[in-house]
């Protein structure tokens, strides 16, 4: 998790009453909400309402998400070109899901206007990575700025609104997590801390600065989605009325290009490019870097046979120095089982290269990855035979 954060007004010790006069129908206080994860054992946060969270005035059905995970005849490798996807919908109804599993599913998102209304994930922390785009995520805990490059980390149970600057154009990959998506437990120390030999500090991971207080007594639909369930929730005020809180579960923002590579002689293996990780999958990003520098290194990855895993890479930007045909918002998957490697002509052309500017984000999951059918349309049918000359 980011680490313990406090922003604006909180009593003397948690579970005191928080005075506040008159406060909601006289009562003279402040509400706490506990906000927790793991039940109570896991992370918390303890946040301060001008009235009580609970107030639910309606509870409609709004809808289901269908299930669009297909069947494959053959085990193969995919090539998906994602850059030219419609805009369609709202930064949540917009999102254009592409694979799956258990513990993982991806979506891709192009908006072609503002969010709707509020939204709440029930059953998935959110990683939002944001291609193109800059604006604001606003949730209880404050107003957090975001940009190009950034990934935002929305916990599971975040009321939040995406809200995006009028220019460029928004572009996103949307990863959700069944299980609680984190920083990976051995950049810590004992004591919580991420070591000195981690690639980024706490210094890069960027939560809300103030809080954002909305005193507003006006109905207010939440679209809330657990599975494949949408439920439309309508509260009796604006659920943004806190005045403070504090913890360590809060959505934050992490910039890729605020990534340390670590580099070596020769070519380090994928885990030192990993960002975060969940249950059954982790997160890697591959930023700008130095290339090996021993003489005789070969600058673009072996090939390797999977083990236990589905790669997925998303092409973010510059030239990929081991791989031909791929363009910006490209995916490949490489499934277990098969080996891949560096494209015919690549450990050559890329003899002289002292640095590479890609970038890229990087999916590794255990359980194996399902296409929707609106992947398969996508799909480049010859990728599997592009290692022939
Ligand atoms: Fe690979």
């Amino acid at each position: 998790m980011p680490p313990y954060l406090r922003l604006g007004s909180l009593p003397r010790k948690r579970h005191l009453a928080h005075t506040h006069e008159p406060g909601f129908k006289g009562e003279g206080i402040y509400y706490e909400e506990v906000v927790t994860q793991a039940g109570f054992s896991g992370p918390y946060s303890i946040v301060y309402h001008l009235r009580p969270p609970t107030r639910v005035v309606r509870i409609e059905p709004a809808g289901t998400l269908p299930s669009e995970l297909g069947d494959e005849p053959t085990l193969r490798h995919h090539h998906l070109k994602t850059r030219s996807i419609p805009r369609a919908g709202d930064p949540i109804s917009g999102r254009l899901a592409l694979m799956g599993n258990e513990d993982v599913a991806v979506s891709r998102c192009r908006p072609l206007k503002p969010q709707e209304e509020l939204y709440r994930n029930a059953d998935a922390d959110e990683l939002i990575f944001v291609h193109h785009g800059s604006g604001t995520l606003r949730t209880m805990f404050g107003p957090l700025p975001f940009r190009d490059l950034d990934y935002i980390v929305i916990p599971r149970s975040t009321t939040y609104r995406l809200e995006f600057d009028p220019a460029p154009e928004a572009d996103l990959l949307v990863i959700e997590a069944r299980g609680s998506l984190t920083v990976p437990a051995r950049y810590r120390n004992d004591d919580g801390q991420l070591k000195l030999g981690a690639p980024y500090s706490e210094r890069d991971l960027h939560g809300p600065r103030e809080t954002g207080v909305v005193d507003l007594e006006e109905e207010t639909p939440i679209l809330v989605k657990d599975g494949c369930r949408l439920t439309r929730y309508t509260m009796a005020a604006h659920p943004f009325d806190v005045v403070g809180w504090d913890g360590m579960v809060y959505p934050y923002t992490f910039n890729a290009e605020d990534f340390e590579p670590i580099t070596g002689r020769v070519h380090q293996p994928p885990p030192v490019q990993q960002t975060f990780e969940a249950p059954g999958f982790v997160v890697c990003t591959f930023a700008p870097r130095m290339l090996d520098t021993d003489r005789e290194a070969i600058k673009v990855p072996y090939a390797h046979s999977n083990v236990q895993a589905d790669e997925v890479l998303y092409y973010v930007r510059g030239r990929f120095g081991s791989r031909r045909g791929v363009e910006e918002s490209s995916f490949t998957l490489h499934p277990r089982g098969i080996p891949h490697g560096p494209h015919p002509g690549t450990i050559v052309a890329s003899r002289d290269a002292l640095w590479t500017d890609e970038l890229a984000v990087m999916i590794d999951t255990v359980r194996p990855l399902r296409l929707t059918r609106a992947a398969m349309i996508r799909d480049d049918a010859s990728y599997p035979l592009s290692w022939m000359d």
